[in-house]
């Protein structure tokens, strides 16, 4: 029997076929797969990047939950006028404690990836309190309640748990300072020496200008800090992967 007359048989025998299909098909699938077995992380750890803080976490709640990710991406990609425009393209460590991430699909807004810092916290409080008074052309919404809503930060320290639950490494330390923490970062009298020891890089500063702590301070914070804890003047790709 030739080799095509062997190969006949098997064309002609729809189970054999079947058998002999699936294994073939499974070599491809185990040589993607079983690596990833083999490797502890699939995101290359960065320098820099660290859990949020309580007030930057609670501001990133504000941002999910008035729907902010609907016009905005948080995801620059590796194209050139993206990075002349964006800065420096995002890395997986970037959203690595985001749950959810918030990469986005739509831009209707600019990309915010790297907006802490482009712009004084009062351009945001009067920008978030009326667009339209800052970018007269600009289709964003008000959100002028925002700096009405005060937040007391009772449930800060069961939101840190939970980010801990679903693999975020807050320490003991970090969820029995919840409270302390999110008082902290938005009042300068305050004592934010631990705050800063366990958030290094944490911005301290009254967000909104007004006393006590509004939603506006919470989201300014985050805004403030979106893609400045990894310090791109230093960072070179890990280039072993
Ligand atoms: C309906 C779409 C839409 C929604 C929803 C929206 N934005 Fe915007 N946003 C825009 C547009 C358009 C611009 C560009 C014009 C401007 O600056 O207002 C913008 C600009 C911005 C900028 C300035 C970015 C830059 O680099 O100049 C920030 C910061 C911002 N938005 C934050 C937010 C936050 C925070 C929320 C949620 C509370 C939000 N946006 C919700 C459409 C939107």
């Amino acid at each position: 029997m030739s080799i095509l007359n062997k190969h006949k048989y098997i064309e002609t025998n729809a189970t054999l076929l079947l058998v002999l299909s699936f294994f073939v098909v499974s070599i491809g699938g185990l040589v993607q797969i079983v690596p990833l077995f083999y490797l502890e992380n699939t995101i290359e750890d960065v320098e820099g990047m660290r859990p949020y803080s309580p007030l930057e976490l609670t501001g990133r709640d504000i941002y999910i939950r008035e729907g902010c990710y609907v016009c905005h991406s948080q995801m620059i990609r590796p194209i050139r006028d993206e990075i002349v425009r964006y800065g420096h393209y995002s890395l997986a460590a970037e959203s690595q404690y985001d749950h959810p991430f918030q990469w986005g699909s739509k831009r209707t807004g600019p990309d915010l990836a790297r907006v802490g810092g482009r712009y004084s916290d009062e351009w945001h409080v009067d920008h978030l309190r009326d667009p339209q008074s800052v970018v007269p052309e600009s289709v964003m919404p008000k959100y002028a309640f925002l700096e009405e809503t005060r937040i007391e930060g009772t449930y800060i320290k069961d939101l840190i748990e939970t980010h801990r639950f679903v693999g975020v490494p807050y320490t003991d330390d970090m969820v029995d300072n919840a409270y302390l923490d999110f008082m902290a970062q938005s009042n300068p009298d305050s004592d934010y020496d631990g705050l800063l020891e366990r958030y290094p890089g944490a911005q301290v500063r009254n967000f909104d200008g007004q006393p006590g702590i509004s939603e506006l301070d919470a989201l300014i914070a985050y805004l403030q800090m979106l893609g400045t804890l990894v310090d791109f003047s230093t960072f070179e790709p890990d280039a072993s992967r």
